[in-house]
């Protein structure tokens, strides 16, 4: 079944979008909800953020807003792109510390999930931890290192990408905690992220680098950094040569079933997550 269409709504040359009382609305019930469901399942760096940036419980955020925080604390911003981006420009925005947002929200019926990352997945997701220093160099080397990369393996290498900053967990001294963006937009992945259902392996790059995923179901699979500074070890390594090494000893068997629809490996639209 095909979603709703989504598209980005109108930007002015300043950066404020006109949304409707609706699409405020929209924002309003995820916020409230999202809030309850993330005590004590996120990360003390995330609520850190969202203390930080103090985002409107009615409205959604103005993107020039959210960059004066951002600025003043890692020199980030956020960048409102049309719904899909290229791989390229998303990676150029990243390798300049510009972090890539579509201007729509989802629609009521899609509330609990929708396969484009919207504006509240970016926004309440991702821009919290962009005030962390770690988090953010780690964005920004991995579109440096992926613009390094052959074309044709961004995909694979993106799973370093999809295994921390949308999906990552975190070790912390109060137990497990969530820190993806991917996980902490999403009201069913808070809760069931930190069940005993799915597996949780130790952050290895090689073994990332060598994991299927899946953008449309519950993660199966899970993995764990003790720290946020191990972001960055993770990046300092060579990453193109971990990733040759991943090629060649090819991919594990995916631990989800597989998809009815071929994913066309020429449209990265949903890499923008
Ligand atoms: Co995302």
């Amino acid at each position: 079944m095909k979603g709703h269409i989504y598209k980005s709504n109108e930007v002015s040359s300043t950066g404020y979008v006109k949304w409707t009382d609706e699409e405020n609305d929209i924002w309003a019930t995820l916020v409230k909800r999202q809030s309850e469901i993330i005590k004590g399942r996120a990360c003390d760096e995330f609520m850190e953020g969202l203390r930080i940036l103090n985002f409107s419980a009615k409205e959604i955020p103005q993107i020039p807003d959210i960059n004066k925080a951002l600025n003043e604390y890692t020199g980030w911003g956020v960048e409102p792109v049309p719904a899909l981006i290229q791989p390229k420009e998303f990676f150029t925005l990243l390798a300049n510390k510009k972090f890539p947002a579509a201007t729509f929200i989802r629609i009521r019926e899609e509330l609990d999930y929708l396969q484009e990352p919207d504006i509240f997945h970016e926004v309440y997701g991702h821009t919290p931890l962009l005030t962390n220093q770690d988090y953010a160099d780690f964005m920004e080397e991995f579109g440096k290192i992926a613009l390094k990369a052959d074309p044709k393996d961004r995909r694979k290498l993106f799973r370093l990408f999809w295994f921390t900053i949308e999906f990552g967990l975190l070790k912390t001294k109060d137990g497990v905690k969530a820190y993806g963006g991917g996980i902490l937009s999403s009201i069913g992945e808070t809760q069931y992220c930190l069940t005993k259902t799915p597996e949780v392996l130790e952050f290895n790059t090689l073994e990332v680098l060598r994991t299927p995923y899946r953008i449309d179901i519950m993660q199966p699979l899970y993995f764990i950094i003790n720290d946020f500074s191990d972001l960055f070890k993770i990046l300092d390594q060579d990453v193109l040569a971990i990733l040759d090494e991943a090629k060649k000893l090819g991919d594990y068997e995916p631990k989800f079933p597989p998809k009815d629809i071929i994913i066309d490996d020429n449209s990265m639209g949903s890499m923008k997550c």
